[in-house]
């Protein structure tokens, strides 16, 4: 299966390029499904149909699907949500219902990643089309199986030990809810599943993702963020998307946008080098329904598959050298003062801004220690050599 990935900004038109892609893909003859990870869905709106939590046929080969919170929790995480839900009425909130559970921030998101996973392993489609959130709760999101399992395999050993110990004592002094082992294996479970989800993602012979900013100021400079930390948590990104693009016969206010993005145009050309640049003009009406998303397809893509790989570039690798081994880490807009290194026994936190990432080291630069590293070519070049006691 293939997996295409859109992210941007807020309001920059991820849903309608999604939603435009993933129809081409179907005319193509690609069995073809989208999914939204956005809790605002709006690839409904889009579509001009009203999605459910499971796949709708909406256009020839082409499936849509807006995943259910609550739905998702009640149909197989029923275990989790009814300790949760204990554990906050004994925290003193009065009885709490399971649909009140579903407006956790981020439950929509991460049952939508986990959906990705599920349709991964069942391989009914030949593409799915991701529709992401904008880019700062996305990348959140996606890093969040890095910290859990993490957490999980630090704490978890320790929390079973103990509950063993304390569950019987525990139960004689408190009332509290105590964690059964089916809600732990749930737990342990959901953390798998997001773990396999960022295996999927991370696959670059599986999923791109793609940017799509406007041609202003602060769209692209968080198109620019976006490629370096998508970079940095190891996901590959095949192409940018730049939407909204005005015609050059307008006239009053809008010929100063006009101006504006003749402008940023040819510094975006040279920003996202190498990755090659689909374009879409300023509709004159919003982009709704499959007969004006076909359009919208024609003009990003043109006679290109849009499943196809637009451009396979290296994320993470390491090569040898004659006392030890490199780690080379693209980080493209990111700059020396901004990266931190940190090194852990087999991992390496790297952080960029409030970005961290924790690579677990391969066994060849476990045993070594990152004694250096430096800036080459938009990407960090970590040096690992034998440690100098
Ligand atoms: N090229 C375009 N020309 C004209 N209108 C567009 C274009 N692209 C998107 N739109 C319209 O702009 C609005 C926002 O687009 P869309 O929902 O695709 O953005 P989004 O990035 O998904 O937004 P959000 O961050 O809220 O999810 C929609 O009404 C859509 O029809
Ligand atoms: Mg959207």
């Amino acid at each position: 299966m293939r997996i295409l990935f859109y992210t941007g900004k807020g309001g920059v038109g991820k849903t309608s390029v999604a939603a435009a892609t993933a129809l081409r893909c179907a005319q193509r003859g690609y069995r073809t499904i989208v999914l939204s990870t956005d809790a605002a869905h709006s690839l409904g709106d889009s579509l001009s149909v009203e999605l459910r939590a499971e796949p709708l046929l909406v256009a020839p080969n082409l499936w849509a699907q807006e995943i259910n919170a609550l739905h998702e929790l009640e149909s197989n995480w029923g275990e989790v949500s009814k300790y949760l839900s204990d554990l906050l009425a004994w925290q003193g909130a009065e009885t709490i219902a399971q649909g009140e559970l579903s407006v956790i921030p981020g439950t929509e998101e991460l049952f939508s990643l986990l959906q990705i996973k599920r349709h991964y392993d069942e391989q009914k489609f030949d593409v799915l089309v991701v529709d992401a959130a904008p880019t700062g709760e996305t990348l959140r999101l996606l890093s969040l199986p890095d910290i859990m399992r993490w957490w999980i395999s630090r704490l978890f050993p320790i929390a079973r030990a103990l509950l063993k110990v304390v569950r019987p004592v525990a139960k004689r002094v408190t009332d509290m809810p105590i964690v059964n082992d089916n809600v732990l294996g749930s737990a342990q479970e959901a953390i798998d599943a997001m773990v396999a989800v960022r295996a999927i993602l991370t696959d670059q012979n599986v999923t791109t993702a793609r940017i799509v900013m406007n041609l202003e100021k602060m769209v692209i400079r968080e198109a620019q963020r976006s490629l370096t930390y998508l970079s940095l948590f190891g996901y590959a990104v095949d192409a940018v998307v730049v939407n909204r693009i005005l015609p050059p016969d307008v006239d009053g206010h809008f010929a100063s946008w006009y101006a504006m993005q003749q402008e940023y145009e040819p510094q975006v050309n040279e920003m996202f080098e190498p990755l090659p640049i689909l374009r879409a003009p300023h509709f004159s009406r919003e982009i709704v329904g499959t007969e004006l998303l076909s359009i919208l397809a024609d003009k990003l893509f043109g006679d290109t598959d849009p499943a196809a790989f637009l451009y396979r570039g290296q994320v993470q690798r390491v090569e040898k050298t004659g006392d030890g081994y490199d780690l080379i880490v693209p980080l493209p807009f990111a700059s020396e003062d901004q990266v931190h290194l940190a090194q852990n026994a087999d991992e390496l936190l790297i952080s960029v801004g409030w970005h961290r990432h924790r690579i677990v080291l391969p066994q060849s630069l476990a045993r070594l220690r990152a004694l250096d590293a430096y800036f080459e070519n938009d990407a960090l070049r970590v040096i690992f050599r034998r440690g100098v006691a």
